[in-house]
Parts: structure tokens; C-alpha cells; sequence
């Protein structure tokens, strides 16, 4: 299979390389156009396919890719009704991909078009499995980040780098939305691909386990031309449980990871208060506590609402039936708690550490299959 950069195409002789360009489209309607019209030039030099996934934008972006694909044979658009997030779109557009190599990009201008033909060709020279497009190598630029996501993308990358296979030690950008892989060696792998949140590029890292041959290239990372980002708080808290479930062995459930660390604000929360009401408040401890204790439990709530169980968020009067429900759940092991707590220390050990700490993984386990069940009604 040959890749023709001589500005000719492929010849008869040796069939072309055949690429599949995915790109993921949430409200992208002013961006896209332009970004296929340089694309698709590069079926001068390879058999080319472009898949557009979109989820459900409200801005028309499918009902103007639906329109240009009617005179563009390479063109495919997969629309997917509500959203269900940009790993999970990537994942199902290379599933879908017919080529022997697959390029992933941002759809807002952010990538240029002209890394794509250098990520393949740097594919096929090097004989590599994926090529990375990164914003830090030392010879790329950064036009379109501002300096606070430049640190935290930074940040990011030093957890990313500490969690996954030593092999990818010499990496610089995990969570890249431009790269380039070999669809046959890649399809067991992204099959793996757990698909929560914004990082594909990551999870795809942690699931190869240092087995793919990986380089990269420097991208000048361009301003977003119309529209705004779409990362949020929700998408970053999906990144650092990401992080936890690899260091965990991918063993944890993630849910189950994020409830945890949700639970642990809930613990400051309660000392915070109980510290505030008492201390300032001149209120005596046995009736700060409760008061401390129901306030923590509604934080936890409120927060696992929109970040743990998010996908299942319960607004309006069902948030506050399902807070009824949770300090209803989440009393009864409170109860427990002290119960087990005091067996563990007169039966098993007398070690009051390990005593509290039986106790506490105890409550944990029940409030987390209670509340997934009967609050946010999932399995
Ligand atoms: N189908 C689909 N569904 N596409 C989405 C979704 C979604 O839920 N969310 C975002 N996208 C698309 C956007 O339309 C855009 O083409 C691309 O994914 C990137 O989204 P942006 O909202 O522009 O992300 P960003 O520029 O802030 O983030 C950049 O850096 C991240 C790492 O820090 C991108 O390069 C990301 O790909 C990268 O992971
Ligand atoms: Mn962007």
C-alpha cells in the first residue's frame, strides 16, 4: 500500500493506503465545513475516508454534514442521539473505520489538517502502531491554549505519565485529541477502551499496557475558530478518577472510585462545620454533630448528583426526594458504624485504628450499593 505525496495519485500498481479521518462534532456547524474542505484534498495522496460522529448538536452540525455527504462519496456521518461524550464518539468512529490506518482530530480548527499526512507518513516510515500529535513536544507550538489550561494540561500530564506503562515514560501529550493508529493491530485494544469522559488517547495507553510501538509529532495547536470548549469541571473530575482506576489495577470500579472521593469531602465538610459551630458558635458538640453530619451527607449528595452519577442527575423535586432517600440510606450504616465498630474492637482486636477503619469500609460498601440502587436507580 503506498502513500503518494508526490501530489499524484496513488497509482494502480500498488493500492493506496486507505485512511479513515474521525472526527467528533459537538456543536461544530461553523467549524466543520472548512475543516472538511482542506481534508478532503488529501484525496490526492490516500483512499480516503472521513467518519463525523456527531452527538445530536443542536447547532445543525449533522443536518449540514448529512447535506455535503449527498455530493461526497468519502463522507460518512454517524449520529448518535443525546450525548454521550467525546472518548465514547471516538471509540465508536474507529470502530466504524474502514482504513487500514485511522486519524483522530478535533473538529473546531484547533489541528491542522497538514499534520495528518505527517502523522501517516511517520506511521508507515517508522513502522509504528500510533503517532501522537502533541502540544508539548519541544518543537510544537501552543496558539490556543491560555496559560491556566497550559498548566493544567501540564499537571495532568505528569499524573498520567506516574500512571501508566514505564514504556511511555518519553511521552509528552497523554491526552492529545490528534493521533494516528493502525486499525488492525488497534481493534482488540479499542474494544477495551473504557469510555468515560474527554481523554481516548489516555485510557487507550492504559489498556495497551506499554505494548504499542508509539512516537510522536510536534502540532501547532491552533485558537478554536467559532464556538467555545467543551471541557468542563465534570470532564476533569472524569480524568482524575481515570488516573485512580489505573493506579488501582483498573480493579476498582470507577464509580465506585468517585463516590469514595466524594465521601472524603463530606468527611472534611463535617469536621470543618462541627469545628465552626462549636468553636465560633459557642454550640456544644452533641448538638453541633448532627447538624454537621446531615450537612456533610447533603454535600455528598449534591455533589455525587452532578459528578458521579451525573448520567442519571436527578433536578427538581426528584432531587429533593432523592436526598431524603440518601440521608435515609446513609443513616443506617452511621448506626451500623458505631455498632461494628465496637464488635471489631471487642471481638477481633483490640486496636481502635483498625476498629474505625472496619466500620468505615463497611458503611462505605452500603451507602454506594444502596444509593447506586434506590437514589440514582442504576444497577
Ligand atoms: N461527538 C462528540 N461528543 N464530540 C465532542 C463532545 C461530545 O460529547 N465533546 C467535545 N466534542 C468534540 C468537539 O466538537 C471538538 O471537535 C473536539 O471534540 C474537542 O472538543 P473541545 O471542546 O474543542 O476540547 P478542547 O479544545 O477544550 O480540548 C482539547 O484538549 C484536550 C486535552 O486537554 C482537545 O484537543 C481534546 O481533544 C483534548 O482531549
Ligand atoms: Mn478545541
Amino acid at each position: 500500500m503506498a502513500l503518494e505525496t508526490d501530489g499524484k495519485a496513488a497509482s494502480a500498481s500498488a493500492p493506496a493506503l486507505r485512511v479513515s479521518i474521525v472526527l467528533p462534532t459537538y456543536n461544530e456547524r461553523y467549524n466543520i465545513e472548512p475543516l472538511l474542505a482542506k481534508l478532503l484534498l488529501l484525496k490526492q495522496h490516500v483512499d480516503l475516508e472521513i467518519l463525523v460522529v456527531d452527538d445530536d448538536s443542536a447547532d445543525g452540525t449533522a443536518e449540514l454534514v448529512r447535506q455535503l455527504a449527498h455530493h461526497e462519496p468519502s463522507l460518512r456521518l454517524i449520529r448518535r442521539v443525546g450525548r454521550a461524550g467525546l472518548a465514547s464518539a471516538i471509540k465508536e468512529g474507529l470502530l466504524d473505520a474502514t482504513g487500514d490506518v485511522a486519524v483522530v482530530m478535533d473538529s473546531d480548527g484547533q489541528h491542522e489538517p497538514a499534520s495528518v499526512l505527517r502523522a501517516i507518513e511517520t506511521l508507515q516510515q517508522q513502522e509504528l502502531d500510533l503517532v501522537i500529535g502533541s502540544r508539548f513536544h519541544a518543537q510544537a507550538e501552543i496558539l490556543g491554549l491560555s496559560g491556566r489550561r497550559e498548566q493544567g494540561s501540564s499537571w495532568a500530564n505528569r499524573c498520567a505519565r506516574f500512571s501508566l506503562s514505564r514504556a511511555y515514560d518519553s511521552l509528552t501529550d497523554y491526552m492529545s485529541g490528534f493521533f494516528a493508529l493502525r486499525l488492525d493491530e488497534a481493534i482488540p485494544l479499542l474494544r477495551a477502551v473504557d469510555v468515560n469522559g474527554f481523554k481516548f488517547l489516555y485510557e487507550l495507553l492504559a489498556v495497551s499496557k506499554g505494548r504499542l510501538r508509539v512516537a510522536e509529532i510536534p502540532l501547532s495547536f491552533q485558537p478554536r475558530i467559532h464556538g467555545r470548549s467543551k471541557l468542563d469541571l465534570a470532564i476533569v473530575w472524569d480524568f482524575l478518577i481515570s488516573i485512580l482506576h489505573s493506579l488501582s489495577f483498573r480493579i476498582l470500579p470507577r464509580r465506585a472510585i468517585s463516590f469514595g472521593l466524594v465521601g472524603s469531602t463530606g468527611v472534611l465538610v463535617q469536621v470543618l462545620l462541627c469545628q465552626l459551630l462549636t468553636g465560633l458558635g459557642g454550640i456544644n458538640f452533641e448538638r453541633a454533630l448532627p447538624f454537621a453530619v446531615v450537612a456533610a451527607a447533603t454535600s455528598n449528595y449534591l455533589i455525587n448528583n452532578v459528578l458521579t452519577f451525573r448520567f442519571a442527575r436527578l433536578r427538581g423535586f426528584a432531587l429533593l426526594r432523592g436526598l431524603l432517600k440518601f440521608l435515609l440510606v446513609s443513616s443506617l450504616p452511621a448506626l451500623a458504624n458505631v455498632g461494628l465498630a465496637i464488635a471489631f474492637y471487642e471481638n477481633v482486636a483490640r486496636d481502635s485504628l483498625w476498629a474505625q477503619l472496619a466500620g468505615i469500609i463497611v458503611v462505605f460498601v452500603w451507602n454506594y450499593a444502596a444509593s447506586s440502587r434506590f437514589v440514582w436507580n442504576t444497577p
